[in-house]
C-alpha cells in the first residue's frame, strides 16, 4: 500500500515536471512563480564584469523602475486608473512584467516605491536578461519570454568559462525576437501600442537580417571580464535610445529647396522640404510613442533680418489635423478621468514649445482612448488615428507654400528647417512635475536654403 503511494506520487511529480516543462509560465501567468532570491543582484555581476556594468547602469533599462517618469506614470495614473476601471485591470501587475520583471515573477505588486529600496529597483537586471532560454508563441510580446534562473548564465558564445558561472550558448540572445518580447506591447484593447520589433522586422534592417544588437550593442575589442579572454567582437552593453542626445542627433535629416532660385515681391514661392530617418532600424518616434513629439519648424529671414514662420501645406489625408501643430487643441482628458476630476478640460494637444509654431508638422501616429481624444496612456488606448511618424530609411516630404509680401526688401531670404524632438509632451510634463529634462525638446538637426527677391 504505502509503496503504491510512493509509485503514484513519483509518477505524478515527474508528470508535473514534464507540464512545467512543456508549458512555461509566461506573461500573466507568470506572475508571482519566482521568488526574488532565485536572481542575483547586479553588484554580484559587476565584480568580475566591470565595464558591462558601469555601461548597464548608465542605460535607461537599469532604471526601468526607478527613472522618475516611469515612478510617476505607474504610481499616479495607471495604479489608481487599474483600481477604478476593471477593463485595465490588469497593467497593476503588468506594467512591472518589463519594468520590474524580478518584482512580477516574484508577486510583488505593487512593488514598494523606488525610495524605499526593494529588488523591484534592479529594474532589468543582468540575471533577469541572463536568464531568459527563449519565448513562447509565434511573436514576442507582453514579457512572452520563459525565465530559467540559477547556476547557468545564457549567452551568446560556446564553450565559455567562468569561475562564478557555468554558462550556454543560446543564439536567442542574438535575435531581435529577444528584445521584441518587451519592446512590443498590446493593450488591453489588443492593439500593438508598442511594436519597436514589428515595425523593425517589416523594414529594410529587419528584411536584411541587422538586428537590434548591431546598433544598440555593438561589437569593440575587448574582454566581457576581468579574467575574460581577449575578444575581436565583445557587445557593448550601451542600450542608447531617446534618452541619449548622441543617439538622437541627427536621427532625423532634413534638406529644403525653393521651387525657383528669384522671385519678385508678391509672387507665391513653394518650398519643398525632405525628412528622412536614416539611422534608426525602427520608425522614428518608436516605443513609447504616445509620449514624443517630433517635429519641423520652418522660419525664412529677409535681407533685412525680419522673420517670417512658414506653416507646411496640408496634404489632406485623414486626421491629418492630429499632424498640424495647434495652439488651441486639447488633449489628455483621460489625466482627469483617472484623477476623479469633473469637466477636466485637458491638457494642451501639443505641448508649450518656444520652438513650436502654429502649422509646424508633427510627425506621429496619436493614439486614442475610447472617448476619441488624444491619450498618453497607452494601456488606455481603443484605436489609433493616421501613422504618420518616420519609417526607417524613408523620407517624407513636405510643401510649404509662402505669398511674398508686397514690401519684402530685394535681396537674399534664407529659410532654416529645423527637427526638434521631446521625449514627453511638454505639457503632461509640467502638469504632472516630471522633471524638465525629461520634456526639454532637443534640436536634432537643420538645413538652410536660400532665395533671392529682386528689386
Ligand atoms: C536587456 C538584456 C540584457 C541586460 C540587462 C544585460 N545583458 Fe548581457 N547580453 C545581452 C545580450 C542580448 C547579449 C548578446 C549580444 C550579442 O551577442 O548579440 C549579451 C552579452 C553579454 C556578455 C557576453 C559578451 C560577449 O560579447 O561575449 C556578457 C559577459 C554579459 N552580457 C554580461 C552582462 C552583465 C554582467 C550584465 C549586467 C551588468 C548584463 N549582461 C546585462 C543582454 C543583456
Ligand atoms: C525584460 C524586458 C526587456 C528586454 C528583454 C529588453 N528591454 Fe529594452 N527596455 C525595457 C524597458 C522597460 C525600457 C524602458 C526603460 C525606461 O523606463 O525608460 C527599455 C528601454 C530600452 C532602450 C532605451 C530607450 C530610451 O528611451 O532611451 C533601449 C535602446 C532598449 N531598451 C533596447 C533593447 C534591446 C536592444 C534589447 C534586446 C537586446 C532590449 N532592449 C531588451 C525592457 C526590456
Ligand atoms: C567571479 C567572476 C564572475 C562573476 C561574479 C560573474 N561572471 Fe560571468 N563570466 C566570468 C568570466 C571569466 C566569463 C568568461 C569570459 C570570457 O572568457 O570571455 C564570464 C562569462 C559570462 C557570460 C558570457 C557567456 C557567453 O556566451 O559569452 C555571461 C552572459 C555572463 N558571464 C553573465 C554573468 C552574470 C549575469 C553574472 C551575475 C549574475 C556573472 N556573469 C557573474 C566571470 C564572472
Ligand atoms: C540601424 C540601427 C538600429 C537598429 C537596427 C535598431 N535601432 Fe533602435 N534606435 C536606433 C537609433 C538611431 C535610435 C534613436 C532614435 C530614437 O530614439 O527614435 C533608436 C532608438 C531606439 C529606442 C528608443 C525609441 C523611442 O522613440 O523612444 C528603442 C526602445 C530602441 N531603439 C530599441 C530597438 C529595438 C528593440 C530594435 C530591434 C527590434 C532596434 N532598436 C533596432 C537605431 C537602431
Ligand atoms: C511589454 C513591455 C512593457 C509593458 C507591459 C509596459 N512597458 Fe513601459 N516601456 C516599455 C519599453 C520597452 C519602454 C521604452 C520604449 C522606448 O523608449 O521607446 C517603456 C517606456 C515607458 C515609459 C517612458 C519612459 C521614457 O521616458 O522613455 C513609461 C513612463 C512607461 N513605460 C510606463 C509604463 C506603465 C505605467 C506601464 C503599465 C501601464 C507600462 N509602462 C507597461 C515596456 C513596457
Amino acid at each position: 500500500m504505502s509503496r503504491r503511494l510512493l509509485v503514484t506520487s513519483v509518477a505524478l511529480s515527474f508528470t508535473a515536471l514534464v507540464a512545467a516543462q512543456t508549458t512555461p509560465k509566461v506573461s500573466d501567468d507568470a506572475l508571482g512563480t519566482i521568488p526574488y532570491d532565485k536572481f542575483e543582484r547586479p553588484a554580484a555581476c559587476a565584480t568580475c564584469h566591470t565595464d558591462i556594468a558601469r555601461q548597464h547602469e548608465q542605460a535607461m533599462m537599469s532604471q526601468a523602475y526607478t527613472h522618475h517618469w516611469d515612478e510617476i506614470e505607474y504610481f499616479e495614473l495607471a495604479v489608481p486608473h487599474a483600481g477604478k476601471e476593471p477593463k485595465v485591470a490588469g497593467v497593476k501587475a503588468g506594467c512591472n512584467g518589463c519594468h520590474a520583471p524580478l518584482a512580477f515573477l516574484a508577486g510583488d505588486v505593487p512593488p514598494k516605491k523606488p525610495a524605499e529600496g526593494s529588488r523591484a529597483n534592479e529594474s532589468v537586471s543582468c540575471d533577469l536578461c541572463h536568464s531568459i532560454t527563449g519565448f513562447s508563441g509565434d511573436l514576442p510580446y507582453n514579457f512572452n519570454w520563459i525565465s530559467s534562473p540559477g547556476k547557468v548564465k545564457q549567452g551568446p558564445r560556446p564553450g565559455v568559462v567562468s569561475p562564478h558561472h557555468e554558462t550556454r550558448e543560446n543564439p536567442f540572445l542574438r535575435s531581435a525576437e529577444f528584445c521584441g518580447t518587451c519592446h512590443n506591447e498590446k493593450d488591453p484593447w489588443g492593439l500593438f501600442v508598442k511594436s519597436t520589433h514589428l515595425e523593425w522586422k517589416e523594414g529594410p534592417h529587419g528584411k536584411g537580417g541587422i538586428v537590434c544588437q548591431q546598433c544598440h550593442m555593438p561589437p569593440a575589442p575587448g574582454r566581457s571580464a576581468r579574467m575574460g579572454s581577449d575578444l575581436p567582437d565583445m557587445r557593448q552593453h550601451l542600450f542608447h535610445g531617446a534618452h541619449d542626445p548622441g543617439k538622437l542627433a541627427g536621427v532625423a535629416e532634413v534638406r529644403i529647396h525653393p521651387e525657383t532660385r528669384e522671385a519678385e515681391p508678391g509672387d507665391t514661392m513653394k518650398l519643398t522640404a525632405v525628412v528622412v530617418n536614416a539611422k534608426a532600424g525602427h520608425k522614428i518616434p518608436s516605443g513609447s510613442a504616445e509620449e514624443r513629439v517630433l517635429w519641423m519648424h520652418v522660419e525664412a529671414t529677409d535681407a533685412k533680418g525680419a522673420t517670417y514662420h512658414l506653416p507646411v501645406d496640408r496634404k489632406g489625408f485623414k486626421d491629418e489635423d492630429f499632424t498640424v501643430a495647434s495652439a488651441t487643441a486639447m488633449a489628455y482628458q483621460d489625466i482627469g478621468d483617472i484623477k476623479g476630476f469633473a469637466n477636466f478640460p485637458g491638457l494642451k494637444r501639443d505641448g508649450t514649445y518656444a520652438a513650436m509654431a502654429p502649422g509646424d508638422r508633427i510627425f506621429r501616429l496619436p493614439y486614442l482612448d475610447p472617448q476619441g481624444r488624444m491619450t498618453i496612456a497607452q494601456w488606455n488606448t481603443a484605436a489609433f488615428a493616421t501613422d504618420y511618424r518616420l519609417a526607417p530609411l524613408s523620407a517624407v516630404s513636405e510643401t510649404l507654400t509662402w505669398k511674398l509680401p508686397d514690401a519684402l526688401p530685394a535681396g537674399d531670404v534664407t529659410v532654416t528647417a529645423k527637427i526638434y524632438y521631446s521625449r514627453l509632451v511638454s505639457s503632461v510634463g509640467e502638469y504632472l512635475a516630471v522633471p524638465a529634462e525629461e520634456w526639454a525638446p532637443v534640436e536634432i538637426n537643420t538645413h538652410q536654403t536660400t532665395f533671392t527677391v529682386l528689386p
